[in-house]
């Protein structure tokens, strides 16, 4: 065994015990009143990065959260530059309920370590600190150079990161992006994905009279905006689970042959996927298998309808306003905004008379692929194979991670993603879980990773380490 690996080893209960305590910062970014959590927990950071051996440590301010950067930039200019990202925020808790324990008390149990964030995207992000910090405490060196880029506004759209990106081209100047907030396949089948989808979020605000009325003085008379919300959603979709937004499938990239080949090689189980989602069948677009519809296919999804009475009882009125948002997953290469226009457009047009609907856009994201023949996924692969002792799938997924694009764009690195959760893992939901053994099997990876990294031909002209 390497001084590495035996160090991973011998370090397990403590890397266990940081990641608790890193999980049992309430860094919720979409909630005020967490806001001194959420530095708290960039600091945290930043102190477990200083700590590791990383120089250049800074927590750096947005108009947002901070965000948090450092560096080890001593491998050479012929080396490799690798970006890691990570988000250390998380989703809100509620229904609070229905948590097994508590959600910032991890907590381990069968295996699994449960707290918000444990896997989305704490525990995956620890995984490279961790890595790092053994590689340069055995090794007094790293195989490339390595960026750290932590943000604090992932659950809540990344409003600021592209800005900062921008703004700071040359600090995050690399040759590959690494990032962890992607699952495994199933258990035991890791996995590298090279697609992720984009996503387009919309709050639709339908208002009829000015003010609620008496349905039976008035009903009949004129329009009920909850109906007319009811007509323009029922609208979007046909019989064959098609959206009929005119231009909504004109850019869509239509799946190579070998790509569908190769996922109906994967081990995918309908009826148990059917059965784990309590539904008495699936639902999707007519043509297409489940895994197409979800990794390589749009989507548009209610994701709340709100309007009227809801209170016990009944209640005879006619409402002044009916809301709902609605988002759209997107896949390459559909543009964001163009998709938005034209939903917008759509739902302002087909509104049923009588009801004035304004659309408004919240956040959203450029969808991404990375191609699958890339030297450095072929590097990731390998170190998949070293870190999990099984050569992994390539697989797409259906989630969205915005940055991946802005990296593309903005610095050229294509990204790697390297995930260590699992889709049953309740991310976003209660009871989040991270497999303790798809923990150490990451840093492992990880280490594997910039070890391969190291190997390969990838530095490009203009990015590299400055100085
Ligand atoms: N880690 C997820 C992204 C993800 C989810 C990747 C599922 C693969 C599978 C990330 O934290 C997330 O939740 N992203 C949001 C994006 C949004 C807030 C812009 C998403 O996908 O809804
Ligand atoms: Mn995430
Ligand atoms: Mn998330």
């Amino acid at each position: 065994m390497t001084s590495v690996a035996n160090a991973l080893e011998q370090h397990r209960a403590a890397h266990l015990e940081e990641l608790k305590e890193l999980l049992r910062i309430p860094s919720i970014s979409s909630l005020s009143e967490h806001t001194q959590d959420v530095r708290r927990c960039a600091e945290w950071l930043a102190a477990a990065l200083e700590r590791a051996g990383l120089e250049h440590v800074r927590v750096l301010p947005t108009e947002g959260h901070p965000v948090v950067y450092a560096d080890w930039l001593h491998a050479g200019g012929e080396r490799p530059t690798v970006l890691i990202y990570g988000h250390y925020d998380v989703q809100p808790v509620d229904p609070l309920e229905l948590w097994h324990s508590p959600p910032f008390e991890p907590e381990v149990r069968d295996g699994r370590l449960y707290a918000r964030g444990a896997v989305d995207d704490k525990g995956q992000l620890f995984v490279h600190i961790k890595a790092v910090e053994a590689l340069l405490r055995e090794t007094r060196s790293l195989p490339v150079n390595v960026r750290f880029l932590v943000e604090g506004e992932e659950e809540v759209g990344s409003a600021h990161l592209e800005d900062f990106i921008e703004r700071n081209r040359d600090l995050l100047a690399a040759d590959v992006a690494v990032i962890s907030d992607t699952s495994l396949f199933a258990p035991d089948v890791p996995s590298i994905t090279y697609g992720l989808r984009g996503l387009v979020y919309l709050q639709v605000d339908v208002r009829g009279p000015s003010s609620d009325l008496h349905s039976g003085s008035y009903g009949g008379s004129v329009a009920n905006p909850a109906e007319a919300l009811a007509r323009i959603i029922a609208g979007l979709k046909d019989e064959r689970g098609r959206v009929t937004v005119p231009g909504f499938y004109d850019r869509v990239r239509d799946l190579e042959e070998h790509e569908r080949e190769q996922w109906r090689s994967l081990p995918f189980d309908e009826a148990a996927y059917t059965r784990e989602l309590g539904v008495e069948e699936l639902y999707g677009e007519e043509g297409y298998s489940t895994l197409e519809r979800l990794w390589a296919r749009p989507t548009l999804e209610v994701n709340g309808i709100w309007g009227g009475f809801i209170g016990e009882g009944s209640k005879t009125v006619l409402p002044a306003e009916a809301h709902a948002k609605i988002s759209s997953r997107l896949v390459p290469n559909q543009d964001p905004d163009e998709i938005a226009r034209l939903l917008a457009e759509h739902i302002e047009r087909t509104a049923p008379r009588g009801v004035r609907v304004e659309v408004r856009r919240m956040h959203g994201g450029r969808p991404a692929v990375v191609p699958p023949d890339h030297p450095a996924m072929e590097a990731a692969s390998r170190a998949v194979e070293r870190g999990f002792g099984k050569s992994p799938v390539l697989i797409r997924e259906g989630g969205s991670i915005p940055v991946v694009a802005s990296f593309e764009v903005l610095l050229g690195a294509p990204t790697l993603l390297v995930g260590f959760g699992l889709p049953e893992g309740n991310a976003h939901a209660p009871n989040e879980w991270l497999l303790l053994d798809h923990f150490y099997a990451g840093i492992r990876t990880s280490v594997a990773l910039l070890e391969e990294l190291g190997r390969v031909e990838l530095v490009t002209a203009g990015a590299g380490p400055k100085g």
